[in-house]
């Protein structure tokens, strides 16, 4: 066996002891728990897990069971904490949810720790404190980071903005995904919530130009709150910064939450913040803060990561256009689109560029081979990929629509037969309107669907229009316009932040002075 091989096994096996007594030193001590918990309790608690979907069966004694889809929730309804007191646990557990990807159910390995009861500051920092030291444990020696945000920051600015409840939603999901272009178009340029993506970076940097922003009185208690919690903390070994575009839309969190990274792992291996919805359901009036460790995500960690900025580019007609893109904005790729290679160097100027089919962009950026890509809406729409969305570069803009035979009547009386490459924004539009539809995915000349009776309309892209013209269609309705974008991996964008922003900057100027690249 290899020495590498040895001290990968012999680093995997020591974690949790080295984890474990860092938090008994802390207070913290352990909560064993069975695997199975009742199924009532995901039931009645749905909006705070991952996912809907969970594993059951019914015991010998006719109960109905659940393999533990998570931990949080199984503490916190046995956690009793003593009046002005706080229940300190930690542990060491497998939770059962289903992977987007493989769409089969997952066993997945996670330690953590949780403070249910009075929560204040002091005992949040401390919380956060363990974070930040479990991360420089788990990244042993390489290069971490604790990022913070406060889902209070993100809430204030948007009712700043004065934006109805149902925009409200889009506007989070467009700061999750740094998506300023489209934050822009919900809120109007001119919003403070628009200045949300510069929000990150040191502390002592990010929260000035916060407080410039802000008015609303909860941003502005939130970032107070951030500065509290920064002054108290100590990062040794693992980077602290703050990023107040980490916010999401779930029921879980209601203040402070953070994403523990590793440099070369494409996904967070902690996420933690406050939860005090949750912790009340069962405790009143208590409060809680905690995280998770994902173990299997450790099990990928890479000795050596890959200090080239990569980029995952689309062959084929897209990528004759991103070509002269990329060269406009003075990074050549290095050899042209005609090229059979699928990987081409350019260690000068610290790029690796890949080659991929233009719907597997979005996957080589999610998992982290790529740093950045750039990517069709459409393609990034249908995947649903986790990824930032950081530019629309404008290329290949066209429609995603409806289109039928001119004389079609649609009855809605029968279910309506579409033809599509694109099933998830189908059965998502179709979705909105309470319309039922078969689903018939095709993989290309989905204009024929219809004219030999397999489809009554299809929902595809539009450029032209020729294909439908010459083929007797017509648009019925337009589902939403499609670009290319300039995605980048989270974890990614906080370690090679410097050189995509380069990228991005650049393709913003060629972009801007130049609609018709
Ligand atoms: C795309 C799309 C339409 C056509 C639209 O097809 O699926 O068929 O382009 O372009 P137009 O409005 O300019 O006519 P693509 O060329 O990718 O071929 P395929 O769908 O058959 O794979």
């Amino acid at each position: 066996m290899a020495q590498w091989e040895y001290e990968q096994l012999g680093r995997a096996r020591l974690l949790p002891l080295q984890l474990a007594l860092l938090y008994r030193a802390a207070g913290y001590e352990q909560y064993r728990m069975s695997r199975f918990e009742e199924y009532s309790l995901y039931r009645e608690n749905q909006g705070f897990l991952a996912a809907p979907q969970v594993l059951t069966f019914t015991d010998l004694d006719g109960r109905l069971l659940a393999l533990k889809p998570d931990v949080t929730l199984s503490i916190a309804k046995h956690a009793d904490p003593a009046p002005g007191g706080c229940c300190r646990y930690y542990y060491d557990e497998s939770v059962y949810r289903p992977s987007r990807e493989s769409h089969t159910f997952q066993e997945i390995g996670q330690m953590g720790l949780e403070c249910i009861g009075e929560v204040d500051e002091a005992e949040t920092a401390a919380a956060v404190q363990l974070a930040l030291d479990s991360l420089a444990l788990a990244a042993d020696g390489g290069a971490a980071l604790l990022v913070l945000g406060h889902m209070g920051f993100a809430a204030g600015l948007l009712r700043q903005a004065g934006l109805d409840e149902e925009r409200k939603t889009q506007a989070m999901r467009c700061i999750h995904d740094k998506n300023a272009g489209a934050l822009a178009a919900l809120c109007g340029a001119e919003a403070a919530v628009c200045g949300m993506n510069t929000l990150c970076g040191p502390w002592q940097e990010v929260l000035p130009k916060a407080r410039a922003l802000a008015q609303d009185e909860g941003a502005l208690q939130a970032l107070e709150e951030l500065e509290t919690l920064c002054r108290r903390l100590v990062p040794k070994g693992c980077g602290l910064e703050l990023d107040l575009s980490l916010a999401n839309d779930s029921a879980y969190y209601n203040g402070l939450v953070f994403r523990g990274q590793i440099s070369g792992l494409a996904r967070p291996v902690l996420q933690g913040g406050r939860y005090d919805p949750l912790a009340s359901r069962f405790s009143p009036s208590a409060r809680a803060v905690g995280f998770a460790i994902y173990r299997n995500e450790l099990e990928r960690l890479d000795a050596h990561p890959c200090g080239l900025l990569s980029v995952a580019l689309p062959k084929g007609r897209l990528g004759d256009k991103v070509f002269r893109l990329l060269q406009k904005a003075g990074w050549s790729a290095a050899q042209g689109p005609d090229s059979r290679r699928l990987v081409v160097e350019d260690a000068a100027a610290g790029v690796r560029y890949f080659l991929v089919k233009p719907s597997d962009v979005a996957i080589y950026v999610e998992h982290g081979a790529a740093d950045v890509g750039i990517v069709g809406k459409d393609v990034l729409d249908e995947g649903g990929a986790d990824v930032f969305e950081l530019l629309d570069t404008g290329l290949g803009r066209c429609r995603m629509c409806v289109a039928g035979p001119a004389g079609f009547a649609d009855d809605t009386g029968r279910t309506l037969r579409v033809a599509t490459k694109y099933p998830a924004i189908a059965k998502r539009h179709y979705a909105a309107q309470g319309r039922q539809i078969d689903i018939i995915k095709l993989n290309g000349s989905i204009e024929l669907a219809p004219l030999v009776g397999l489809a009554d309309v299809i929902v595809d892209i539009v450029e032209t229009g020729a294909t439908l013209r010459e083929n007797g269609l017509v648009v019925r309705e337009e589902i939403l316009p499609i670009s290319a974008r300039l995605i980048a991996n989270r974890s990614s964008y906080s370690f090679k932040r410097a050189a995509i922003d380069g990228l991005l900057q650049k393709l913003e100027e060629v972009t801007r002075n130049d609609q018709n690249v």
